[in-house]
């Protein structure tokens, strides 16, 4: 039976079920890498302020490869008893290096430990995340360049507005994950600062080098405030909060699948490897993938709420409730990291139906905005214009006609500046090719964004 390292004050042993209680172990023993490279270079900061010789330095070092070797190995036992992930490993290492081991918690505490070994995992894990959206949006720019030609009408209060590309529609994504990868990025500036030698919350009276620890470590900077150090969580929050926002793009993007998977929309067809059907309707193919990363973004928010309500009362410095912050932490990470990979595999996959877009995208007097722009063209004050064109639509749908099947005779009853080019300036692709400023959906426009992203992409 394992002695509790911190039993010497106490008289009674702690009950079982407060051990089961207290114990983090299940979720924090998957920062055992991080716990072993922080100690690691806590023993040579040690050795190096001459509070351990450079032999015993080695001998941790040692011993604690060789834990970490059994961890990976899956031979490692774990137990309640034992709290955490940080005491497992002093534990094991006593028992593989002898009474040395003793001396390697010298000018360290857990919280100090414990904040080292989040911020090490975290700045793995944003460096993946990064990695995976980037590949997310190289499938948005294949898929976008591989239907250029692709029309669809654009929406606005989802009621049919005005007819856009598909690929200027998928680079929309393209550009929020693009800012979501800029804040991911941003973030590691706060993430890469190294909390190790605030021990307990006050500093450590011995004479270590912390900037040391820091070279050893890969850290920029070092924590400048022992409490800070210790208490706070807000690099957590705002990758979580990140995470929260990039689930919100990923919900909005599946959201799109659904609604143009459905019947009434009819605009894609979803692979069958990636739709379930019903246990009971023969004929159903659900986006299941799609609905999963829309369900899975509140799982995310809620991991934010929940980071958020755990620290706002917390008087400094450490208080044991911020051990729950772990299980939200991964949580949010692993989720966001599932959904950007199956997003990016599903998407290459998508059947576009190019002819049933492009029929919505030609009914629904998409093209009235551009009929009053027309009779601006003309000299006409855009009200005035906008007045005009509502008028004409009211007619048109008292006919059960579109705009563009209006003769040109009917249509210059409500203005004489209406000549029979207009027809041609009404068809879908000339409304789309006119919108050539910056950031339009002009073929032209979107092939240079196209273009912009690939070389950008390829940078990264
Ligand atoms: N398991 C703890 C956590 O995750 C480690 C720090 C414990 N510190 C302490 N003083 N009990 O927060």
């Amino acid at each position: 039976m394992s002695k509790k390292q911190w039993g010497g004050r106490f008289e009674e042993k702690t009950a079982k079920i407060v051990e089961r209680f207290t114990s983090s172990i299940d979720v924090d023993r998957r920062l055992y890498a991080y716990d072993i490279q922080g100690s690691i270079a806590h023993s040579k900061t040690l050795a190096k302020a001459g509070i351990i010789s450079a032999k015993e330095a080695r001998e941790l070092t040692a011993g604690l490869k060789k834990v970490k070797q059994e961890i990976d190995a899956h031979t490692f036992d774990y137990n309640d008893a034992l709290e955490d992930i940080h005491t497992h490993i002093e534990s094991r290492l006593a028992q593989l290096v002898g009474p040395v081991a003793q001396k390697l918690h010298t000018a360290r505490s857990r919280n100090d430990q414990v904040a080292l070994d989040v911020r090490l995992y975290l700045r793995d894990t944003v460096t993946t995340i990064i990695h995976l959206l980037r590949r997310l949006q190289k499938a948005m720019v294949r898929v976008a360049k591989r239907h250029v030609d692709a029309v669809l009408p654009g929406y606005t209060h989802l009621q049919r507005a005005q007819p856009v590309l598909l690929a200027h529609h998928l680079l929309a994504y393209y550009e929020m994950f693009s800012r979501d990868a800029e804040r991911f990025n941003d973030c590691l500036k706060r993430i890469n600062v190294m909390p190790l030698g605030s021990a307990a919350l006050a500093g450590t009276s011995h004479p270590i080098d912390r900037r040391y620890t820091a070279e050893l470590l890969g850290f920029k900077k070092v924590s400048a405030n022992s409490m800070d150090a210790v208490a706070d969580r807000d690099f957590m929050i705002e990758f979580v909060s990140i995470a929260s926002t990039g689930m919100m793009h990923l919900s909005r993007l599946s959201e799109e699948l659904i609604i143009w998977s459905s019947a009434e929309f009819n605009f894609i067809e979803l692979p069958d490897a990636f739709a379930t059907g019903s246990s009971i309707m023969p004929q159903k193919k659900n986006p299941d993938v799609a609905e999963l990363i829309r369900g899975r973004s509140g799982r995310v928010f809620g991991d934010l709420m929940a980071m958020l309500t755990l620290m706002k009362s917390l008087p400094l410095s450490y208080n044991r409730d911020m051990q729950e912050d772990k299980a939200l932490l991964f949580d949010a990470a692993d989720t966001l990291s599932a959904c950007l990979d199956i997003a990016a595999q599903l998407l290459p996959k998508i059947k576009f139906k190019k002819s049933r877009m492009q029929a919505a995208a030609n009914e629904g007097y998409l093209n009235a905005t551009d009929l009053a722009d027309y009779l601006v063209t003309k000299g006409m004050p855009f009200r005035e214009a906008h007045h005009c064109v509502g008028q004409i639509v009211r007619y048109a749908v008292s006919k059960g006609k579109e705009i563009q099947e209006l003769s040109l005779a009917e249509l210059q009853q409500f203005s004489d500046c209406i000549e029979a080019e207009i027809f041609d300036f009404l068809t879908t692709q000339q409304m789309i090719d006119r919108r050539t400023t910056i950031g339009g959906t002009a073929t032209r426009a979107v092939r240079a964004a196209i273009k912009t992203a690939e070389k950008k992409l390829k940078k990264c």
